[in-house]
């Protein structure tokens, strides 16, 4: 057999659906809801310090593991919102996006045969992560209308080859907050089966109607197993300046950075020194972010449910989850496609979020990190959708 192929991990899963969807609305002059990126500008005082960066020159490599500024910003950050103690120099890695830091944890504390215990629907990355990476993913369903976890086959799912857990709070893609109830039930399989707790909480700050985000890592006995993955990207709306980062547990900071360090050596130098500035932001800043993404929130929910969509309604992130039942399509994807080819906007099928496809096949994701403007005319073109048994002169059915 010809050795001119792709390795054996790399046939193992499909290349992102969510960004072949991005693709497919360029292609078709659609409106993307697909892709969680904002089309707002990124805080003026953040983006004029990138600019002072570079003209000051500084092109080179930071420091490996971040730059000082950046380092001691998101450990002070940190403490001062949640009274958990972090020490810059033993505990942060900044990596190139949440992206990385997901990635060069997992290769960092994985060994062959050791589990990954992940709640599906799941951020797409953390499949293809745990291939990489080795692991044995072992899913645990939220299930909606409320997205909770059944406690006995979370359980269930432990056992002596556990590793880690994943868990992405603030979530995508149902905009699920775990509570601080649930996160303790959490912690107490992983102090019993000594697993560590990988806590993307990139949406930290995106968060509505009351809701707190409880780090895992502040509650009894986590802080010493539990690795919180953050970044810049949606908080201060620059997902392509590729700077995210680890607090980790001292004991496993340093294979962390080795891992790190041998992917990317560094993240960008002027845009880490910008991302000191963006966490230094006073607090205004962040209540107004949340204001923004509720009032943007509720817009797309009165939208999408005019349209005939059933919404699960989020609680932190940008993104709401539906039921597509209505427009009587066999399959998620084949209505996506339908949605962007023929009416003109994108968003994700609902099966790109489960390993078990069959529990998406009746869902879609929207993300909502938009301007008024764009989800207006989202709006106006979702008017062609008529569900089934609704006699129109173009009925979705009928549009297929
Ligand atoms: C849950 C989650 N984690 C990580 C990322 C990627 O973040 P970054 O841009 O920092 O790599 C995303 C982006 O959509 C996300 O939704």
């Amino acid at each position: 057999m010809s050795k001119l192929t792709g390795s054996k991990k790399a046939t193992q899963f499909t290349e992102s659906v969510i960004r072949e969807m991005t693709r497919l609305s360029d292609l078709h002059g659609g409106v993307n809801l697909s892709q969680g990126f904002p089309d707002f500008p990124a805080p003026a005082a953040v983006k004029a310090s990138a600019i002072e960066a570079i003209q000051d020159d500084v092109n080179q490599y930071a420091v490996t593991w971040g730059a000082r500024p950046l380092r001691e910003a998101i450990a002070r950050e940190f403490t001062r919102r949640y009274g958990l103690e972090v020490v810059a120099d033993e505990q942060v890695t900044v990596c190139c996006g949440s992206t990385e830091a997901m990635m060069s944890t997992m290769m960092a504390i994985i060994d062959p045969g050791d589990e990954v215990v992940v709640f599906e629907p799941y951020y797409e990355n953390y499949g293809p992560d745990a291939i990489l990476s080795g692991a044995t993913p072992r899913y645990v369903t939220l299930k909606e209308p409320d997205w909770r976890f059944d406690p006995d086959e979370l359980a269930a799912a432990f056992n002596n080859r556990t590793k880690a857990i994943i868990i992405n709070t603030p979530n995508n893609p149902t905009g699920k907050v775990f509570s601080r109830e649930e996160l303790e039930i959490i912690a107490v399989l992983c102090r019993k089966w000594d697993a560590i707790a990988i806590a993307d909480e990139i949406y930290e700050h995106i968060i509505y109607d009351g809701h707190r985000h409880v780090p895992i890592a502040t509650i009894d006995g986590m802080a010493e197993r539990t690795v919180t993955i953050n970044g810049l990207s949606k908080t201060y709306s620059v997902t392509g300046w590729r700077v995210g980062w680890t607090i980790s547990p001292p004991s496993l900071t340093g294979a962390i950075r080795k891992v790190h360090d041998f992917l990317t050596v560094g993240a960008p130098a002027p845009l880490q020194e910008a991302g000191a500035v963006a966490l230094a932001l006073a607090d205004g800043y962040y209540t107004e972010l949340a204001a923004k993404y509720r009032r943007l929130r509720d817009m797309m929910l009165d939208m999408l449910e005019a349209h005939h969509f059933t919404c699960y309604k989020p609680f932190g992130a940008y993104y709401i989850m539906t039921d597509i039942s209505v427009f009587g399509f066999q399959d998620d994807v084949e209505f996506a496609r339908y949605l962007v080819k023929d009416v003109g906007v994108a968003a994700v099928p609902g099966s790109s979020f489960y390993a078990n496809t069959e529990r998406g096949r009746t869902k879609l994701r929207f993300c909502y990190c938009k301007r008024d403007e764009t989800l207006i005319e989202a709006d106006r073109r979702l008017a062609k959708l008529v569900p089934v048994g609704v006699s129109s002169g173009s009925s979705a059915k009928g549009g297929r």
